[in-house]
């Protein structure tokens, strides 16, 4: 069992909540975060891990291989779990330039400094979004040729490829997850579910994509986070794992889920343009990462949504914090046109069918 944890990316929304999760469940644990802390990556998300006395925060940059290189010399992990990313959909359509950079660059470094240190194995972090988009039937599965259709997917899947690459070319001990959508605390309120809640608790517009019906396999992150420990310490060198929620939902949905629990009307939605080259539908097949590694969601959408629900009311302080001037001015460019334009109350909208 792996005692000593590298986390790239530790300090984002799934870094923070594996983090925290490994320190208090194992006691034995060491964990450094290795962090660039973006506008994504918060010190304060970590707030108490250093009390653990098993903990340290590095700030530094994936693509800077001696920073890095210094950082597991002195850290001399058992494991590294690699979650850095650029991870923004819609940022990535801004501006693709920092995803080509973190994404691949960055994995290409990670990989190298893995391949110095003979005995080193990685779990590469990824995503369900290398597979494309889904018409209303089937699911991704483990193997399935790579159709990302976003700067920020086809980023990732290059990220996989080259770690697929490395460990075929130099036998490398590496590992890659693919997981559906997270929410959970700790999340950035420019992903969709944080957003709908501090827009529903300030009584603000709520904007949906288009009509609402892209589809989604919600995972509440604390069972993301169990997949990744589970891949990182068993998962085969070389294969690929999903993971998944088993919960299907279209975005309308999940906002209108969030609007009834916090008691707040319908006529806060607004449909608005819809995001370019919008993938469809998602859906994980699990089954390689139930038989071979244990692995289980465990957290129902509803008993998910009410443990988000709640931390997002208690944590306010900590939504001020990280909605900084960077973040609004992303918002700002995202949506205020959008809303201007859109501005059309919800309704009662007929889907349109779903198109691959
Ligand atoms: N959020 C999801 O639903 C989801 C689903 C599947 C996979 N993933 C993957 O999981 C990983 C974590 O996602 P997240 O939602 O926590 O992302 P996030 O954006 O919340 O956090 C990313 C973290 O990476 C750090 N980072 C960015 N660039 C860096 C760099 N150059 N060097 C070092 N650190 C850097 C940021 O400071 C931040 O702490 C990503 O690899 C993402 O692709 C996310």
């Amino acid at each position: 069992m792996a005692t000593r944890w590298f986390v790239t990316g530790g300090a984002g929304f799934i870094g923070a909540n594996f983090v925290r999760g490994l320190l208090a469940r194992r006691r034995d644990s060491h964990v450094t975060v290795y962090d660039a802390l973006t506008y994504a990556g918060h010190e304060i998300s970590l707030d108490g891990c250093t009390r653990t006395g098993r903990f340290a925060l590095v700030r530094g940059d994936v693509c800077d291989a001696d920073a890095l290189d210094a950082a597991l010399r002195d850290a001399s992990p058992d494991v590294i779990v690699h979650m850095a990313a650029e991870s923004h959909v819609d940022r990535s359509i801004h501006g693709p330039a920092p995803f080509l950079r973190t994404n691949v660059d960055g994995t290409f470094r990670v990989l190298e400094a893995v391949r110095a240190r003979p005995g080193l194995r990685v779990a590469v972090v990824s995503t369900d979004e290398v597979y494309g988009s889904l018409g209303p039937t089937g699911r991704f599965v483990e193997g399935m040729p790579l159709a990302p259709s976003s700067p920020y997917s086809a980023s990732k899947a290059a990220a996989d490829l080259l770690t697929l690459a490395y460990v075929h070319t130099y036998g490398l001990d590496a590992v890659i997850t693919r997981c559906s959508n997270n929410y959970g605390p700790y999340q950035m309120p420019e992903k969709l579910i944080p957003l709908m809640i501090l827009s529903a608790l300030r009584d603000q517009p709520l904007p949906v994509y288009g009509d609402g019906m892209n589809v989604r396999d919600w995972i509440f992150v604390d069972d993301h986070c169990a997949g990744i420990e589970l891949a990182a310490e068993r998962g085969r060198a070389g294969r690929e794992y999903n993971f998944g929620g088993e919960c299907e939902k279209p975005n309308l949905e999940v906002v209108e889920t969030i609007l009834r629990k916090l008691d707040k009307p319908r006529s806060l939605i607004r449909f608005v343009t819809d995001r370019p080259g919008h993938d469809r539908r998602y859906a994980m097949d699990i089954a390689r990462a139930t038989e071979e590694l244990g692995f289980r969601p465990s957290v129902d959408f509803e008993t998910g949504m009410e443990r988000t629900l709640r931390w997002y009311q208690d944590n306010l302080d900590w939504c001020a914090a990280v909605e900084d001037e960077r973040h609004r001015t992303h918002m700002r460019a995202n949506y205020e046109r959008r809303l201007e334009a859109g501005a059309e109350p919800s309704a009662d909208r007929a889907a349109p069918e779903e198109t691959r």
